[in-house]
């Protein structure tokens, strides 16, 4: 599996399995066993997916099955709103490894920026003492637009090593990739597939039949060659394995460039500017 590397020397596979929106229960344990037994690395999952003790038995079974150690795994979760504020982080946090049955994370991730800027940058002083103390590998970021991470490297002092976007063909944010890749943070794509609907654009469609590739492989490649960790979700075995089967072909520049052409600025999740979580 190819890695991207942080600034701060970790690294972390370029693929990971995403498990938004599945049940806590058989699937999502399945599902993530599935993964790891065929070469999935890392898991993103979330507190507010509520999925995490699934996730926790599927990688256990994982491992097991794989014949591989915790230590070879990329583990992810995120910190939800309602937990933002001192004296809330670390609490949430073993939350999340008590469900996951883990005894660290190896990235975790304040879930989005919120709309009060002071309490973000208490939260993430409160991320920062996680990760002095060592109780976990990696901090970062989700959903935080070049304003945001304008504001928080001015105001602390761990950068975040990842920032987990809306990320597809029709939302490629360029702007924040720039500025992300003149800081040396990793830019991380989530809804890569736009939840299946790319998959029947046109053009995927097209370069999928040049490739001999499927429209969700093209889409993921495309991810791989721009640089970005990208966590495409399935629950079904063979478009798990299908997904990470990325690396024995390439896009051509034109093809790329295709796709780049396909942005329309188009988001399918909340605007980060002013989603509170309802809180
Ligand atoms: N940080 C955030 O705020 C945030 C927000 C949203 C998502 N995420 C993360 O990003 C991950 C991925 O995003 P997502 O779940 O929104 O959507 P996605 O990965 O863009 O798309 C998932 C959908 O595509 C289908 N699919 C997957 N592989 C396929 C294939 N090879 N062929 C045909 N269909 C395929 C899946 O169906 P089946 O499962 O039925 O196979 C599912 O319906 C999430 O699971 C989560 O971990 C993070």
């Amino acid at each position: 599996m190819r890695e991207v590397e942080f600034h701060n020397g970790n690294t972390m596979p370029q693929i990971g399995l995403g498990v938004f929106r599945v049940e806590d229960g058989e699937d999502c344990k399945n599902a993530v066993k599935h993964a790891i037994v065929n070469g999935y690395r890392s898991i993103d999952t979330a507190m507010i997916y509520k999925n995490e003790k699934s996730v926790g038995e599927g990688i256990k079974a994982g491992i097991k099955e794989a014949g591989i150690d915790r230590s070879d795994l990329f583990v992810t979760s995120k910190l939800w709103l309602d937990d933002y504020g001192p004296g809330n982080v670390e609490k949430a946090y073993d939350t999340s490894l008590e469900n996951l049955q883990l005894d660290y994370l190896d990235l975790y991730l304040m879930h989005w920026p919120g709309t009060d800027e002071d309490l973000m940058i208490e939260t993430w002083h409160e991320m920062e003492r996680l990760y002095n103390n060592n109780r976990v590998k990696n901090i970062g970021v989700s959903n935080f637009m070049v304003s945001h991470m304008e504001t928080l490297l001015q105001r602390t002092d761990v950068k975040p090593v990842i920032n987990q976007v809306e990320y597809h063909p029709y939302l490629v944010q360029n702007d924040l990739k720039l500025y992300l890749d003149s800081r040396k943070i990793v830019m991380e794509s989530w809804s890569p597939l736009v939840n299946a609907k790319i998959l029947d654009d046109e053009t995927i469609k097209e370069i999928a039949e040049e490739t001999g590739k499927s429209p969700a492989q093209v889409v993921i490649r495309w991810n791989i060659e721009n640089g970005l960790v990208t966590i495409p979700k399935s629950v079904t075995p063979e478009r798990i394995e299908e997904n990470i089967d990325v690396f024995g072909f390439s896009l051509s520049k034109t093809q790329i460039s295709r796709i780049n052409q396909l942005n329309k600025d188009e988001r399918n999740g909340p605007d980060p500017a002013t989603f509170t979580g309802n809180r």
